[in-house]
């Protein structure tokens, strides 16, 4: 078998424990984000190494923002650099990117940067990085639902037309389903990351923080992934000669 048959499609990736990672070295909790931005730079460089088609990252959830005024909006600024500096690293390396989220509550200035970068690489296609930012997948859900009430109000669709097909075609983003979601620091939760695409992925919990998971932990990761036996509710074949 080909190698790249058992690499995942679409791969989400939970980036949790940077506050603890900085209070190890007894750091404030926002240098442990910014060792974790500066990891995922050097990580994504790597990812597309690999034949990999979807990176989903939860960065920021709408939950978030029950943070402290300062740790909110030092990751505020973060990801508006990150935009701003990525931006040509992501034209060279042919990376579409688009944001999943909410545009509550976020500011004019970082809300430019993000629509900046997804109008920079939009014409790409064989890889999509995917930012959940400010994103709750409840709420992805309830948006959803509320665009095809809309429709059905507008007389533009029947109910017998709501198909999964249709929720997923009103989903923040057109994406494939999620093959796998990593989620480092040893939380074995999702904290309500994308809850709809989520239905049949491979969970893998390392015990690493964020800022630590760096292409060799990403490799073992992938290796797990190689070894899980997906069976979407059906047999599979190896199984199915063993009776
Ligand atoms: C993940 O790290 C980054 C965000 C949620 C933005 P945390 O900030 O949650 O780190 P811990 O979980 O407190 O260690
Ligand atoms: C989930 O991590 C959100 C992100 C990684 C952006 P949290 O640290 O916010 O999740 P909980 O609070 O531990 O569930
Ligand atoms: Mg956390």
């Amino acid at each position: 078998m080909d190698d790249d048959e058992k690499l995942p499609v679409h791969v989400g990736i939970i980036m949790d424990g940077n506050g603890r990672w900085a209070k190890k070295r007894g750091l404030p909790r926002s240098m442990g984000h910014r060792e974790g931005a500066k990891n995922l730079k050097k990580l994504l460089k790597y990812i597309y190494t690999k034949n990999i088609k979807v990176v989903s990252l939860f960065a920021f959830s709408t939950e978030n923002f029950k943070r402290d005024a300062s740790e909110v909006s030092y990751l505020m600024q973060l990801i508006e650099k990150f935009c701003k500096d990525e931006k040509e690293e992501f034209i060279g390396q042919r990376v579409r990117v688009v944001f999943s989220g909410s545009s509550n509550n976020l500011s004019q200035n970082l809300l430019k940067a993000m629509h900046e970068l997804e109008d920079a690489t939009r014409e790409f296609s064989d890889k999509i990085l995917n930012i959940c930012f400010n994103y709750g997948g409840r709420n992805e859900i309830v948006d959803a639902t509320r665009n095809i009430a809309m429709m059905v109000k507008n007389n533009e669709i029947d109910i017998d037309d709501i198909t999964e097909e249709l929720l997923d075609n009103n989903m923040y983003n057109k994406l494939p389903p999620l093959d796998f979601v990593i989620r480092t620091s040893g939380e074995m939760r999702i904290s309500n990351f994308m809850l709809w695409q989520s239905s049949y992925a491979e969970y893998y919990f390392p015990s690493v923080l964020f800022p630590d998971f760096d292409s060799r932990e990403f490799d073992i990761a992938l290796s797990e992934y190689s070894k899980r036996k997906r069976r979407f509710g059906g047999v599979v074949v190896d199984e199915k000669e063993n009776n």
